[in-house]
């Protein structure tokens, strides 16, 4: 399928990165479907897609016309059978290779003939991930930097069997959504969390072992590299299980001892400090919004 033929987009998975590459592919003009299985959580993301398209209007980065027009061209749906019109469906769903693997056979199973399938995954192979559909061919990783619609990179992942045609159509598509697209063969971790995770973990390793405060390892990291947040900000950020669940990944599919999580990310992911999505994770971020910067020190 050519990127010109590509009209219609189905996002699964409305959470902070599903809702902002609905938004993202909405800007760019297409029309699409946001699902999830939780009613709840798409009402929270149709309100976050609605807050976020009007921000951009306050400052004038959009007409008032083109903001609602935008709006109308985002669907709402629970229902798979909905995305079977959609010529590229990409998967936004929870980091669990089983869960991923039992969605995608769904996936192939509804979508037309033509369609592509596209994960988000930020660690998981996109070629296992093709093994459960009947169109490996057709199956490719598009991963977003969270949160999508501020940053600028999608990653693109080809799977063993990921055709030029199709890898092609997601690049095109990806720059249309405006975003600078780096290639990367499928193996653990792609390119960036290959080499963010080890940074991340050794930032645990350098609090765990009593070298630094968490505040100087930050802003060394910060103001000695110009990072716009510290590492364990950012591990906050992207939530400690996500960040646990990749350096799992890369230890067991690279084998090598470097990638072991550092024992204080497992401690803080079993005691449910999941960052700042949980309002608690290296930092404290309770009573405030779960984006906002952090409150105190613990
Ligand atoms: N959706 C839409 N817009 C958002 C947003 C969101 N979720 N979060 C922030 N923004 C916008 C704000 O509205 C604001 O826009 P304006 O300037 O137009 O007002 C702008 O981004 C800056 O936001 P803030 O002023 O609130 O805060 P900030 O200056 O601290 O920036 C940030 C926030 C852009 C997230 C910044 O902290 C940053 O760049 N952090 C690093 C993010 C990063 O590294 N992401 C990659 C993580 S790794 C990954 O994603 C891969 C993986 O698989 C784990």
């Amino acid at each position: 399928m050519a990127t010109a033929a590509v009209k219609m987009i189905g996002v699964v998975g409305s959470g902070q990165m599903g809702s902002g590459i609905a938004q993202v592919a909405a800007v760019a003009g297409f029309d699409v479907w946001l699902l999830d299985s939780d009613p709840v959580a798409l009402q929270r993301a149709e309100k976050a897609i609605a807050a976020s398209v009007q921000h951009l209007v306050s400052k004038g980065q959009l007409s008032q016309l083109a903001g609602t027009n935008l709006l109308n061209h985002l669907r709402y749906t629970s229902s798979l059978e909905d995305l079977k019109s959609a010529d590229v469906i990409i998967e936004a769903i929870v980091e669990s290779e089983v869960i991923k693997k039992k969605l995608f056979s769904e996936l192939d199973r509804i979508a037309k003939v033509s369609a592509i399938l596209a994960s988000n995954t930020s660690s998981i192979s996109i070629t296992r991930l093709a093994s459960s559909t009947s169109r490996p061919a057709q199956v490719i990783g598009m991963h977003f930097m969270n949160p999508p619609p501020v940053m600028k990179l999608i990653e693109i992942v080809r799977g063993a069997d990921t055709s030029d045609e199709v890898f092609i159509t997601i690049k095109n598509l990806a720059e249309r959504f405006g975003k600078t697209v780096i290639c990367s063969q499928d193996f653990p971790g792609f390119i960036v969390n290959r080499i963010l995770m080890p940074m991340i973990n050794e930032a645990f390793f350098a609090l765990y072992t009593g070298v630094a405060t968490k505040e100087d390892i930050d802003t060394g990291m910060k103001l000695g590299t110009n990072h716009p947040l510290g590492p364990l900000q950012l591990a906050d950020f992207i939530g400690l299980d996500i960040c646990l669940s990749i350096l799992k990944v890369l230890h067991e599919g690279l084998g090598d001892s470097k990638y072991i999580p550092c024992p204080l990310l497992v401690q803080y992911v079993d005691a449910g400090r999941l960052g700042r999505k949980r309002g608690i994770g290296v930092y404290n971020y309770q009573n405030r919004s779960p984006l906002a910067k952090p409150l105190s020190s613990l």
